[in-house]
């Protein structure tokens, strides 16, 4: 844990961060400063953007470590700034939102480009916007509401001066860094086990660790049968397989967000280590979403009786999907998936070689049960907080 002491809206607030905190998810998850949205906690969309140091910093990029005395300003702490208020109001009278989920965000971009480029063309003003993703409204209201006060700011400017030139903009354009990152990573040994951490080429990891009642060698002749392995898996399906190479499917629905990858993957086995790993990309079709990733494992006796299974899982999502790809949920669906798996494999064991061939016993993760652990792992992670808290005071 790292101590950091950030001034948030205008109060002090002292921390004890994990180093891989980001921070957006300390002002959400510890502060509820809710405004602050996140969309594609990879840089994208700039849904969670606020203004660190007077700047307009993606905060999903940014550690809160990193941010230690930083000055920072959500949408929350802007509430009766003069700018935002005549930005809220232009908002709302060019329709420039529709749901909502940028409009924090763009809000926070508007002021800034309100702020710093008092003489901005409607070219510069989009330009400007450009890391800011509106999926509903469009940008046209967004546009007409921010030229809205800049106009109005012009008109009550005494003696204003003309738009600068083209090559003048263009100047600025090239030396000013409209979102800027904070982001310098915690070294990977830093990370506990279940840690989420940025990997070199842009993916998440996360490690997880179970227990199957059989010995060690039971559980390694079920993982170097594949179609075994397969049938244990929620959701899962073998459709072909030649030697090590396979090609799958596996199916996660989690309310209404579905998941359907078909792809190919590659298993490698270590009988020597007990390990291996299985590496694979995937589409679905239906959404456009596509992942890679891999799972290396490790298996380890923990008595006669007993095995502990390590394995860290190396993913990386795009497209829609990406969007409910937080770590956070990604990593409840894992452990209700390893929790099913392990479940399933000690069926399997149970019944030996009657259970050979047989069909998966279910065709997709239980939707409910596992919003119900992830309400529940929230609830956990809220009474931990609060506890911290109490102790703090
Ligand atoms: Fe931070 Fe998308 S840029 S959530
Ligand atoms: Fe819905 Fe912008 S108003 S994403």
């Amino acid at each position: 844990m790292t101590d950091v002491t950030l001034t948030v809206n205008g109060t002090i607030r002292r921390a004890s961060v994990e180093p891989r905190t980001s921070l957006a998810d300390y002002l959400r998850d510890d502060l509820r400063l809710t405004g602050t949205h996140l969309g594609c906690e990879q840089g994208v969309c700039g849904a969670c953007t606020i203004v660190v140091g007077g700047r307009p910093v993606r905060s999903c990029l940014a550690f809160a470590a990193a941010c230690d005395g930083a000055d920072v300003r959500t949408i929350e702490g802007l509430d009766s700034d003069a700018t935002m208020v005549e930005l809220r109001a232009a908002f709302t009278a060019e329709h420039a939102l529709q749901c909502g989920f940028c409009t924090p965000a763009m809000l926070i971009t508007a002021r800034d480009i309100v702020q710093r480029l008092p003489h901005a063309d409607d070219r510069r003003v989009r330009l400007e916007l450009g890391g800011n993703l509106c999926r509903c409204t469009g940008y046209v209201g967004i546009v007409r509401a921010i030229r809205k006060v800049l106009d109005a700011h012009a008109a009550t400017r005494p003696g204003a001066p003309e738009l600068p030139q083209a090559a003048e903009m263009a100047r600025d354009v090239r030396h000013n860094t409209p979102l800027p990152v904070v982001s310098p990573m915690p070294s990977a040994s830093s990370s506990p086990p279940s840690a989420k951490e940025s990997q070199p080429g842009g993916g998440v990891e996360i490690r997880e660790s179970f227990e199957i009642h059989r010995p060690r060698e039971h559980v390694w002749s079920l993982f170097a049968d594949l179609r075994r392995v397969t049938s244990c898996v929620p959701g899962a399906e073998l459709l072909e397989q030649a030697g090590e190479s396979f090609k799958g499917r596996i199916k996660v629905k989690l309310g209404p967000i579905v998941a359907n990858f078909i792809g190919d993957a590659d298993l490698h086995l270590d009988p020597s280590s007990h390990s291996g790993d299985v590496s694979g990309r995937g589409a679905d079709s239906g959404n456009g979403s596509r992942a890679q990733g891999k799972m290396a494992f490790t298996l380890s006796s923990i008595d006669a009786t007993s095995t502990k299974v390590d394995a860290t899982i190396t993913y990386s999502l795009t497209g829609s999907l990406a969007q409910f790809g937080r770590p956070g949920i990604v990593r409840a669906v894992v452990q209700r998936l390893m929790q099913d798996f392990a479940r399933a494999v000690e069926d399997d064991l149970a019944g030996g070689a009657a259970n050979e061939g047989r069909k998966p016993a279910r065709t997709e993760l239980n939707a409910i049960s596992l919003a119900v652990s992830i309400f529940r792992s929230e609830i956990r992670s809220l009474f931990s907080r609060f506890t911290r808290l109490f102790r703090r005071k």
